[in-house]
């Protein structure tokens, strides 16, 4: 310490040296850096078996990832109007927004409220998940438009970001809950009933016209502004991808004779990504995470990339190398706080990460605060190496994604949407990605550092809250042109 409890100034950038680090402490990192790190070859490797698997989720017999036709069938031109409301459910929050479309090219107003979704909402009864949602659609309406029975029942897209299948787009049967979301009798429903039946109840003037996956509703509000978006891709909680298909390319959806130039934007929900376990190199600790999970043997590729798991992978490893390992970390310490499961999320890893401090004293602070541990000095190393390890893998297989929708769909040049807590939070997430998406699709190193690459992953637009209320739009508009494909209930397009 300099001074009165002054820091020293900033000085860390990246790995430290661990000169000071002992053998066997190295070791271990030596181990995890095994366990973690993915080199090109083998990056390359998941993207070829990805390619292969998002064709197979498209052909009638399907894989495990459900590639999920959407029947968003356009684009959006950037001369929408209407207003609508947007309802998010996400993993963390519920946001509720009101979004009026201009005849302004790409422009729009919104007014929009959060609500915390109650932890034990997304563990407990259904109806109390739908009353809870319909409590504050009434909320942000009474609001915003005073007398509830007065009103016109209002369109509504509604961002479900689970895996859905969708005969028609104001339908989605729950395939399963993913991040963390265990709620009996809603898996293999229709949810769109169950949440009408709470409106109806409640009096709340709405009427549902589209039903939309928030990776659907990125790449939709991202193409609204940029027309060289052609994936949405959300690296939050969860991770998943959208993009467009032709019809002709969707062997599953053959039977309908849809015209074969049509597009459709496909949810991949590439979460499921390898659940069978060929490729990707899982550590004990992806193991015991899924094992301990309400889904074990689902969203193997998501458990190893989400927001969700980054701070329990870590928080895994640790425990580990307190109980386990001859090394036996924060000896004669009370670890108790750090073996309550999910006790750390993946923003605790970001601060280590961003730990400017070269003897890292706000990750000693952390620790110190949240876990009342005091990690020694070359623990200290030890833990910001397995934050990069973890952050950085995560990053890397996310780019694996990218690099096989772009290559099953022969983009060489694009831009692709990103959103989510990781993508816009975590420290370097976007750099590492974009450097491995270089390994995976061999570009040649830059010549000026200031060149774009030719598919670079940008910042997307709001996603749920415009996409949806675009994708709605689109909707009614194509009902009124007469094309009724994936349409179940036309009064609602009134
Ligand atoms: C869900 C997807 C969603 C993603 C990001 C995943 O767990 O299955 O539907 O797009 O999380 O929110």
């Amino acid at each position: 310490m300099v001074g009165l409890g002054a820091k020293p100034p900033p000085s860390r950038k990246g790995t430290g040296s661990f000169i000071d680090v002992p053998k066997d402490l190295l070791k271990e990192i030596k181990h995890l850096e095994q366990l973690f790190t993915i080199d090109t070859a083998k990056l390359k490797e998941i993207t070829d078996h990805f390619v292969h698997e998002l064709e197979k989720g498209l052909s009638v017999e399907g894989g495990s990832i459900p590639m999920n036709p959407t029947w968003v069938m356009s684009y959006p031109t950037g001369y929408e109007t209407g207003t609508f409301l947007a309802l998010d459910m996400g993993g963390t929050n519920l946001r509720v927004c009101e979004i009026t479309l201009t005849d302004q090219k790409s422009e729009f107003d919104i007014i929009q409220s959060k609500y915390r979704m109650p932890e034990e909402l997304k563990t407990g009864d259904a109806d109390e998940l739908w009353e809870y949602i319909a409590d504050c659609l009434l909320q942000f309406i009474e609001t915003h438009h005073g007398d509830v029975t007065k009103l016109d029942k209002i369109p509504l897209g509604f961002t479900f970001s689970y895996p859905a299948t969708q005969n028609y787009i104001d339908e989605g049967i729950l395939q399963r809950w993913t991040k963390g979301f265990d709620i009996d009798g809603v898996e293999g429903h229709n949810v769109v009933p169950m949440f009408e039946a709470a409106l109806q109840r409640r009096g709340v003037p709405i009427k549902l016209t589209a039903l939309i996956n928030d990776t659907t509703g990125t790449l939709i509000a991202s193409a609204y502004t940029d027309t060289s978006m052609k994936i949405g891709c959300i690296f939050g909680t969860g991770c998943n991808a959208a993009y467009m298909e032709d019809c002709g390319s969707i062997p599953k959806l053959a039977h309908l004779n849809l015209p074969p130039e049509t597009p459709m934007a496909i949810n991949c929900e590439w979460g499921a990504f390898d659940n069978e376990h060929k490729v990707l190199p899982r550590t004990p600790y992806d193991e015991q995470i899924d094992n301990d999970s309400p889904r074990p043997g689902q969203q193997a590729f998501e458990k190893m990339i989400a927001g969700l798991y980054l701070g329990e992978i870590f928080r895994l490893v640790m425990v580990d190398l307190h109980d386990n390992r001859e090394i036996n970390i924060f000896a004669n310490q009370d670890i108790e706080k750090l073996r309550r499961p999910y006790t750390l999320d993946s923003s605790f890893l970001s601060s280590i990460e961003e730990d400017p401090y070269e003897n890292l004293s706000e990750t000693a602070d952390l620790f110190q605060n949240k876990l009342n541990i005091s990690p020694n000095g070359p623990e200290l190393e030890l833990i910001r190496r397995t934050a990069e390890l973890i952050g950085t893998r995560a990053a890397r297989l996310s780019a694996c994604g990218v690099a096989a929708i772009s290559r099953k769909k022969g983009f060489k040049e694009c831009h692709v949407g990103a959103d989510g807590s990781v993508f816009n939070k975590y420290p370097h997430f976007k750099e590492r990605g974009a450097a491995a998406l270089r390994e995976i699709l061999d570009w040649p190193e830059k010549t000026n550092p200031k060149e774009d690459d030719p598919i670079e992953i940008l910042a997307a637009e709001d996603g749920s809250g415009v996409g949806a209320a675009l994708i709605a739009a689109l909707t009614l508009q194509r009902v009124q042109s007469g094309n009724m494909h994936g349409i179940l209930h036309p009064e609602n397009f009134r």
